[in-house]
């Protein structure tokens, strides 16, 4: 398998503290890659790092045999990297459709230029209900987002993040805040995703991590001190003893 993704000795220093503290990890083209680690060990810091949403202060990142650790994000979404939001991006007021349509436009930009062209319109919304299907919402398409539950929210999301046509998905949580048909739900929708996508996923439910991972990177108080098959990292005595505890028993 060839790298996709590769992070050098990365780091971001947030005053005195170095909250990702060379890190080094590479992930595969087609692997889902789990980053775990407890609540303040730099997860979230390291997925804005890779977006560009966060400059690194030293450290390399390579994306599909691209430089890209100072290129703005909106190249970096072009080059194909995704991310979904923790926090939502999505228009409450308008459908699940059209929430898609505006972000494939907004990917194809240039493209679609003959505004008002029925045709437009419509290869427009055969990519967004596509979206829609790959994520389980063909039935909410024409539901205003504002009015979907909670986990249909976080599908939603999925959809957005798929119309900008992404080589590599980065998911912050996609559980985070679900009941748990809402969590099943969408762990259906990331076992779909899976082996279509090469995707970095963080999350906290180590149910959801076990069962889809490929492999498992942990992090603890910014540095990476175990990656390997799902497996291999849950025996992991250092592992145990940082992070995961009783959880692993
Ligand atoms: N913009 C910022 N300015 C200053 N400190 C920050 C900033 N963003 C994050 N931090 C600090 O960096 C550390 C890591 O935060 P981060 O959100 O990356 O952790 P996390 O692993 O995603 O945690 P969680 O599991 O709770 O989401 C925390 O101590 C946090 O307070
Ligand atoms: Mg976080």
């Amino acid at each position: 398998m060839s790298v996709i993704l590769e992070l050098r000795n990365l780091r971001k220093n947030y005053g005195a503290l170095a909250v990702t503290d060379d890190v080094s990890l590479s992930v595969e083209a087609g692997e889902l890659h789990a980053v775990i680690g407890p609540n303040g060990a730099g997860k979230t810091t390291l997925i804005h790092q890779i977006s560009g949403l966060a400059p690194s202060d030293s450290g390399a990142i390579l994306f599909d045999g691209q430089d890209v650790t100072h290129a703005p994000m909106h190249e970096r979404v072009r080059a194909g990297l995704a991310r979904s939001f923790q926090i939502t991006s999505i228009l409450p007021g308008f459908s699940a459709r059209e929430n898609v349509a505006t972000a494939v436009q907004a990917r194809s930009g240039s493209s679609f230029r003959f505004f008002g062209d029925p045709s437009r319109e419509r290869a427009l919304d055969d990519e967004a209900m596509e979206a829609l299907a790959t994520v389980g919402l063909t039935a909410r398409a024409d539901i205003v987002a504002g009015q979907l539950s909670h986990g249909e929210k976080r599908q939603l999301e999925l959809a957005i993040a798929l119309a900008t046509r992404p080589k590599l998905l980065l998911l912050d949580e996609p559980l985070a805040g679900t009941g748990r048909e809402e969590s099943e739900r969408v762990v259906e929708t990331l076992q779909g995703l899976k082996n279509r996508y090469t995707i970095v996923l963080i999350e906290h439910d180590m149910e959801a991590v076990f069962a889809l991972a490929d492999r498992v990177s942990v992090l603890v108080y910014g540095r990476v001190i175990a990656t390997g098959a799902p497996e291999v990292v849950r025996a992991d005595a250092a592992v145990r003893e940082a992070y995961l505890g009783e959880e692993a028993a």
